[in-house]
Formats: structure tokens, sequence, C-alpha cells
């Protein structure tokens, strides 16, 4: 029996995934869990998306391939929603629908870049751009951003680096608000290496799944400065539809047909039916829906925040965005896998240790992600207080 296990095929496993599967264990034996580790909302699809989905059912709706860049009704609704929330007018047909954005991810690292090619992101960062890059032969390569730059790249950064290194990467990878931090990287230093990536030949990935998910002044997309590179979105986040498995890709020129034969061949289409249940909670009548769960994210964001402290915690990450505070631990523990077990064995509250954003030591040791835990702030307020309670009693 032949046992082959390509060296691509070894990719760091997604830490947060034992968790989930030891907090569902605990919720059988015990029933009092509180998942603070998910990245994704407590609420489902906004009503009007699964009305959709509802009605396309009882119609006895084929809902077969759809092209392999999407539906086009769904591809409008995205090209409206940009000139509605950043006044830029976009090609529908520039517009590629992905299964979730991580399908968007996988297909445009193939399209845009070859094996032994340098991607830059930051440290700590989303996990699956450094994995999904390892399995395709490329090089992720971080750079560390700590608190002193807000936990985002600077133009500073990208210069030095490309000073030290002969010559700038093939790409950057940028999310804003980031995961695991929420930051929102400045406006102004957003453009300046959007510009510096143009010039540079450099190919930006401006994840903005998270976007609509501020606490603050919305984020802005990269494409309002240059749009030479790619806009990665998704349904998961602000729609909150994670399992409808719909993202999309903004793309320049060039990659418009790489693309479509890349997603025609892998993945043949996003699925059929999510993709019209996407198209209707785009719309206006999702709006106030989708408003009230930002509402409630700040009002957990609020909670968490002001009583970190009573944890002896006193270090965080700006929490600008997104639905996560990530927080130092390094007074409680330096095995923050370790340290979540035994949250999870002794509370019930599940949190997610930070080596899944920041493995290995690096070179900035405060940043390892051992002394750091991702905590989601994405379920219902009295959970938070709750949660909050318990952890006192712990830490
Ligand atoms: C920063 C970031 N990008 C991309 C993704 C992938 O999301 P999806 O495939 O559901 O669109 C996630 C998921 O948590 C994320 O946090």
């Amino acid at each position: 029996m032949s046992a082959r296990v390509s060296a691509r095929g070894r990719v760091e496993p997604f830490h947060v995934m034992e968790l989930l599967k030891a907090a569902h264990e605990r919720q059988v034996s015990h029933g009092d869990v509180i998942t603070m580790c998910a990245g994704q909302p407590s609420t489902p699809a906004p009503a009007v998306a699964r009305e959709a989905a509802a009605a396309a059912m009882a119609d006895g709706a084929v809902l077969g391939y759809t092209p392999a860049m999407g539906i086009p009704a769904l591809q409008q609704a995205i090209a409206e929603h940009y000139a509605d929330w950043y006044a830029l007018d976009i090609d529908p047909n520039a517009i590629a629908i992905t299964t979730g954005s991580s399908a968007g991810f996988t297909a445009l690292f193939l399209a845009a870049f070859d094996p032994g090619d340098v991607v830059l992101m930051t440290r700590p960062g989303y996990p699956a751009y450094r994995n999904t890059l390892q399995a395709l032969g490329c090089r992720a390569v971080e750079l560390e951003c700590g608190p002193e730059v807000r936990f985002q790249p600077t133009l500073a950064m990208l210069e030095q680096w490309s000073a030290v290194n002969g010559g700038p990467p093939a790409g950057l990878i940028i999310a804003s608000p980031a995961n695991p931090t929420g930051t929102v990287i400045a406006a102004d230093e957003l453009a300046a290496i959007a510009r510096w990536c143009a010039e540079q030949d450099v190919l930006l990935v401006s994840d903005e799944i998270y976007h609509g998910v501020t606490f603050g002044e919305p984020a802005t997309s990269a494409w309002a400065t240059s749009r030479s590179g790619v806009l990665v979105g998704s349904m998961s986040k602000y729609f909150s539809m994670t399992g409808w498995r719909v993202g999309w890709l903004v793309l320049p020129e060039h990659l418009v047909r790489p693309i479509e034969l890349l997603l025609g061949n892998l993945n043949i289409c996003a699925p059929a039916i999510s993709q019209v249940a996407a198209t209707a909670a785009l719309g206006p009548q999702a709006r106030p829906e989708l408003e009230g769960h930002v509402q409630r994210y700040a009002a957990n964001r609020d909670v968490i925040l002001s009583r970190l402290p009573e944890l002896g915690i006193s270090r965080w990450a700006p929490a600008d965005g997104a639905f996560y505070a990530y927080a130092d631990v390094s007074h409680l523990t330096n095995d923050s896998t370790r340290w979540c077990d035994e949250v999870l064995a002794a509370t019930g509250v599940a949190l997610t240790p930070g080596v899944d954003f920041a493995p290995g030591t690096g070179l900035d040791t405060s940043l390892d992600g051992n002394r750091w835990v991702r905590i989601s702030l994405a379920g219902a307020t009295d959970e938070m207080n709750e949660a909050m309670d318990r952890l006192a009693t712990f830490a």
C-alpha cells in the first residue's frame, strides 16, 4: 500500500480547530461552554437572504453550475456595493465570485505567483495565507508588526525590507481590519503602500473581508488609491454568512481571465444557492439587521476591553474593527495552547491561542503567539460578561 504525502501537503494545523473540538466535547459533558474562539458571527444569514434561498428552492430552481465567475446578478450587486460604500465604479466583469474568500486566495496565489516567489504578510497574521502559500511552493515571509506600528505594516518597513533583500517581494498581503488583532491600517498609510506596490510591481492583496465591522471611521479600500492590486471580499463576516461559502475577488484586468480559468478548473463555481442568498444579503433590506450586529460587536468590545484589566491584562492590539480582542497574557503563561486548554477545562470558556497567528518565537519574542490569546467578541453581550466573570476567577 502506498502512503504518499507530498512535502507541500504537510501544512501547519489551524490550532483553533483543536480548541473547537475540545469545546464541543466539553459542551456535551458539562453543557456550559462559552465559545469565544470561533472567528464567525453567532447570528444566521440576514432574513432576506434566507428567504431568497428558500424561495429559490420552493420554485424548483435548478441551482446547477453557475458561470465560473459567478452569477451576473451577484457580480452586479457587489459592483453596486462598491459604488455605495466607497464611491468606486467597478466593472462587474472584474469581480470573481469564489467559494468563500478562502478559495479566492488559492486561485489568486496560483494565478499571480510562481513557486519560490516571496509574499510578505504580517506577524501576527491570518495563518491560512502562510499555509496556503507554502502548500503552493511560495515563500510566505512575515513582517513583524507590533504595537509601535499598530500591528500593521508601514511603507518604511517595506522599503527597508526591499533594501535589505536586494529588491521588492512579488506580493504583499494586508488585512484591515486584521485577524487576529482587529486593527485597521491608517488610510494614508494604506494609500502610500498601495502607491508603492503599484510603482514597484508588487501585487498588493488587500484582504477587506472585515470591512463593515469597524467601530470608528469606516475602513478605506486599496482601490481608492490604485487598481493594480487585488481586493478580497467575503459574505462571511459583516454579512454573517460564513458557512454559505461566498467570497469574491476584485481583479485588475490582467488577472481576470487567468482567475476565470483557474476557478472553472478548481471549483467549477461557488454554491449556486448561496450566490442567490448573497445577492439578497447585499440589498438595502438586510442593512438594519446587519448594522444591529455591528452595534452588538461594539457593545461586546466595550465589555471585554474594559474588563481585561481584571485579568491583569494591560496590553492588547487596537480593536478598531472585526470581532476580536488580541491580548498579551505573558504574565499568565508562555504556552498559550496549554493555557487555553486549562481555561476551557476550568471555566468552560473557549479562547484561541496566539500560536495560530504568530507561531515560533520570531525575532521579536514579545510577539510570540505563545504569549497572546485571541478573544472573539461575536457572541451575545450577556455571554461576554459571564465569560469575563469566569475568567476573572481563573486568572
Ligand atoms: C483575515 C481573513 N481572511 C480570510 C478569511 C477566510 O474567510 P472566508 O473563506 O469565510 O471568506 C478569514 C476567516 O476567518 C480571515 O480571518
